[in-house]
């Protein structure tokens, strides 16, 4: 099942015919792709911007029946998980080498049931926030893809990133923040292993942030 850089596997890779995320004729059941482009798996989970995919790489390792969906633009972060896939030999991992977005744009709606955007690029300059990945079109291309009872996963280590973010899902209906307390937010799941920036980011003594919402 695994790609060729840039494409997703056959059966996922003519983006025409795996159908835009207003296309209800293509909505597919919570967490699965329609049949041709589901192979099998019981689930799609996606990560977008997975850089050196330590993360892609124990989700695929710890949820064999998942199908894990990675998006990253990023070559050199491609080829290192294309070499850990054929290595490992992999077979629930398919990647997408580009831009986030247009993926979203062609999944169907209601198709991928646990999304990753662990530590987007930070943009921390005022004049460059604008470039942030996560902002209220992205967020509503997310909740066009994530079904209902989907988990959405962010991590980031800019504390006006996060506050971004959670303004721009307090006026967004489809999303709901999962917090009772502060480790909600301040501690990392057991489950989320920490990433290359992540690791950098601790190493520097910066905060990280971790945001969990279910897709209502
Ligand atoms: C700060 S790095 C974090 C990488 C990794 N998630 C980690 O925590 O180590 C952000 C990553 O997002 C990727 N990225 C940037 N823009 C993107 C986009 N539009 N779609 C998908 N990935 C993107 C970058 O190439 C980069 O690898």
């Amino acid at each position: 099942m695994t790609a060729p850089c840039g494409r997703l596997a056959a059966g996922e890779s003519q983006g025409a015919h795996i159908g835009g995320g207003n296309d209800t004729s293509m909505t597919a059941p919570c967490g699965r792709l329609p049949a041709g482009e589901s192979q099998g798996a019981s689930k799609y989970w996606l990560e977008i911007g997975f850089g050196g995919g330590e993360h892609l790489l124990w989700q695929a390792r710890a949820n064999p029946d998942v199908a894990m969906i990675g998006c990253e633009p990023f070559e050199d972060g491609v080829i290192k998980v294309l070499n850990a896939i054929e290595g490992e030999a992999l077979t629930n991992i398919k990647i997408h080498m580009g831009d986030a977005r247009e993926l979203l744009r062609v999944l169907p709606a209601a198709s991928i049931s646990r999304a990753f955007v662990l530590f987007p690029d930070p943009w921390p300059k005022r004049k460059h926030r604008k470039r942030r990945l996560l902002n209220p079109i992205t967020l509503d291309l997310l909740a066009q893809a994530l079904c209902p009872g989907a988990e959405l996963r962010i991590g980031t280590d800019i504390g006006d990133y996060a506050r971004t973010i959670l303004e721009a899902m307090a006026h967004e209906a489809r999303f709901a923040w999962r917090v009772e307390g502060p480790s909600d937010w301040r501690v990392r799941p057991d489950d989320w292993p920490a990433t290359r920036y992540e690791q950098k980011a601790a190493e520097a003594g910066r905060r990280r942030y971790y945001l969990n919402f279910l897709r209502i």
